[in-house]
């Protein structure tokens, strides 16, 4: 499970995520990048974001810690903005959040250089996980103290919206042409000679395991927490064999809507929204 933090003080939103998260002040004295539950992209996101990016820290690369936060939404009670009160409000219970990066810019390839060899072992886990959001329009990384970090793994593992397309899953491609990381010509196949041996069911069910039982329950189609588990253990170690062979970095489009879709750009009315 992941570690449960209290979330003391409510600080600030972030405007610039589509989900509405915010800042918010821990029991620990930590601060954190809060995402709700009752946001309008549901709670699959949040399970996306554990299982991802606890894979991907198991795996050695940058992304903050995540820890199960508290809410009661009365620590929001003076936030002014309606549209923040009501996601606290349908928000009380666990929420997750990320440890926030104090001083941390939004990465700018014009301004900060990956080496191939980071840039494939980026690309090649979004492409396990199927990571429709870091292009070049919205990079969903940070840099800090002079290193990469990945934040933002909502938009992942999109096959958990439909089961049944599961299976599927191991052999669909991933086009990186908008990787944000597509222009440091990413080795990937050497990505894919590291990474790929140690994506085990191990490792994976370790990942799985950080994931709230209340975030997994009453899953259709599943009769417990557990079985949920070992559906996105399965699917992820059938893809990790060969997703390398799945990865095209072709010409990236230069202009034209994202490729994610609308419901994880934030643009529909979130919960409670008019
Ligand atoms: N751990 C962090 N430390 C510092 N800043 C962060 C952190 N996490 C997120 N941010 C800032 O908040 C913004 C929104 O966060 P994030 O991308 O996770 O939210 P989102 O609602 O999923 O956004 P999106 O619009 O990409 O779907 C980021 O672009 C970044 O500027
Ligand atoms: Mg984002």
């Amino acid at each position: 499970m992941l570690r449960e933090v209290v979330a003391t003080r409510y600080v600030t939103p972030l405007r610039e995520g589509g989900s509405l998260p915010g800042i918010v002040e821990g029991d620990d004295l930590g601060t954190y990048v809060m995402k709700f539950t009752g946001a309008g992209q549901g709670r699959k996101t949040l399970v996306a974001e554990v299982i991802s990016g606890g894979l991907a820290r198991r795996l050695g690369l940058r992304v903050p810690e995540l820890v199960g936060l508290q809410l009661d939404p009365v620590i929001g009670r003076s936030e002014p903005d309606e549209e923040v009160q009501e996601l606290l409000k349908a928000s009380g219970g666990l929420n997750l959040g990320m440890d926030f990066l104090p001083g941390s810019l939004g990465f700018d390839p014009l301004a900060f250089r990956v080496d191939a060899a980071e840039a494939g072992r980026v690309v090649w886990f979004d492409a396990l996980v199927g990571n429709v959001d870091r292009s070049w329009r919205n990079p969903n990384m940070l840099v800090w103290h002079g290193d990469l970090w990945l934040i933002d793994h909502g938009a992942s593992l999109i096959w958990h919206h439909n089961w049944p397309s599961a299976a599927a899953a191991a052999d669909k491609p991933y086009d990186a042409s908008d990787h944000a990381l597509a222009p440091f010509g990413p080795d990937v196949a050497a990505a894919a000679a590291e990474l790929a041996p140690r994506v085990t069911a191990k490792l994976l069910a370790a990942t799985a395991a950080e994931v709230p039982d209340e975030w997994l329950a009453d899953e259709p189609g599943f009769s417990s927490p557990a079985e949920v588990r070992a559906a996105y253990v399965e699917t992820l170690a059938a893809r990790a064999a060969r997703v390398h062979e799945l990865t095209v970095v072709g010409e990236r489009s230069q202009d034209g809507p994202s490729k994610a879709p609308e419901w994880l750009k934030g643009k529909l009315p979130r919960k409670g929204a008019r």
